[in-house]
């Protein structure tokens, strides 16, 4: 019998994860705490931990579980922006995660975020519900012919084109690593960072946050975009630089942003923090102010499918390191 320290525990993911194990040797030591150095030593006696976006394996996080013994670390997750990759290899810590469980889920949102706020559904519900049936303030505009673009062409970035694409917009993209042949299949172009920031009618983000991606979206290329343009961030809150953000909110020079990620969000997203009534991220309550910023929380990937597939991929790679079979090629770090 093997035991995972499960980290960032939330009910969906102790329901999916126990039905995906099924009668595996596994014992699961669920936590809804996160997983960092201050609390590594919970994983004494572990195998493995199992781990999600907002935790942080950092140097000395991942020192002090190879001193516990723990040999896997499970990200139930694509993104891996969270662990020292180096520090993991020093200290023997296999790493692995789930590199596509629904790109479709995180594809859907995106749109889902950018039709709420361009067609201001949000504020519609909310008036009708007070039987307010006044239309003004509620103008948006159609998708059909706009400029769409994609920064990053990878699974998620693809679906979101596509799915544009059947609006009726115009989609270029930039990606360094370009998926020439699908550009050609679904009359797609690519072209240069500054030619997309520059064209784009509403930009959106589906690259990996790196050292080089860091704050990719900053003071300099916000004022690249259109003026009125639209931002949708579904992939990391680092890749926008959010107090330049807040400028071009302030000074008007972006039409709408839609958020389902923050620079800051770690110990914030995921956690009810209403009974406290207060919000001590500044930058963040700045920008929940404007009415042209929609922002949900991280929760793009939050689909049965995606669920299900998250927690099939995280329980073969656990049991795969348990019976030293090697691991999925795709699910390896
Ligand atoms: P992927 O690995 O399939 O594609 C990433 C693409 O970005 C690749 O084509 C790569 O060449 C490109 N890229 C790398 N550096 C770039 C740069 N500097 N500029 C432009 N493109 C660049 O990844 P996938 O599955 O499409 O995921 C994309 C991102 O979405 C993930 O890295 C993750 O951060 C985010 N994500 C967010 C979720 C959410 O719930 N909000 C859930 C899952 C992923």
């Amino acid at each position: 019998m093997k035991t995972i320290s499960f980290y960032d525990t939330k009910p969906y993911d102790r329901d999916y994860m126990l039905a995906a194990a099924g009668a595996a040797e596994l014992t699961w030591r669920f936590h809804e705490f996160r997983l960092t150095a201050e609390t590594a030593a919970t994983a004494a006696g572990s195998d493995a931990v199992c781990v999600f976006v907002n935790d942080k394996l950092d140097r000395d996080c991942l020192q002090q579980l190879a001193a516990n013994g723990v040999r896997h670390a499970a990200l139930r997750c694509a993104g891996f922006n969270q662990v020292d990759l180096a520090a993991a290899k020093e200290f023997g810590i296999a790493i692995t995660r789930v590199p596509a469980y629904s790109p479709h889920a995180v594809a859907e949102h995106s749109v889902a975020l950018l039709l709420t706020l361009n067609r201001k559904i949000h504020r519609a519900h909310n008036r009708v519900r007070e039987f307010n049936f006044s239309l003004a303030g509620l103008v948006g505009f159609d998708l059909h012919g706009k400029t769409v673009g994609i920064i990053g062409t990878g699974k998620i970035g693809r679906c979101t084109a596509q799915i544009f694409r059947g609006f009726g917009c115009h989609v270029l993209a930039y990606d360094p690593a370009p998926s020439v042949e699908w550009g050609s299949e679904n009359q797609i172009g690519y072209s240069s960072l500054d030619d997309v920031l520059a064209q784009s009618d509403i930009l959106s983000l589906h690259l990996p946050l790196t050292k080089d991606t860091h704050h990719l979206l900053n003071g300099r290329s916000l004022a690249q975009m259109k003026r009125g343009a639209y931002l949708v961030n579904t992939s990391r809150g680092k890749l926008v630089d959010t107090t330049a953000l807040i400028e071009v909110l302030k000074n008007g020079h972006l039409g709408g942003v839609a958020l389902d990620v923050y620079e800051e969000e770690e110990g914030i997203f995921f956690e009810d923090h209403s009974e406290h009534g207060l919000l001590e991220d500044d930058e963040l309550s700045r920008l929940l102010s404007f009415p042209n910023v929609l922002v949900t929380s991280h929760q793009a990937f939050l689909t049965k499918e995606a669920l299900d597939e998250i927690a099939r991929v995280t329980v073969t790679n656990l049991r795969h390191h348990m019976t030293e079979q090697p691991f999925l090629d795709s699910s390896v770090l």
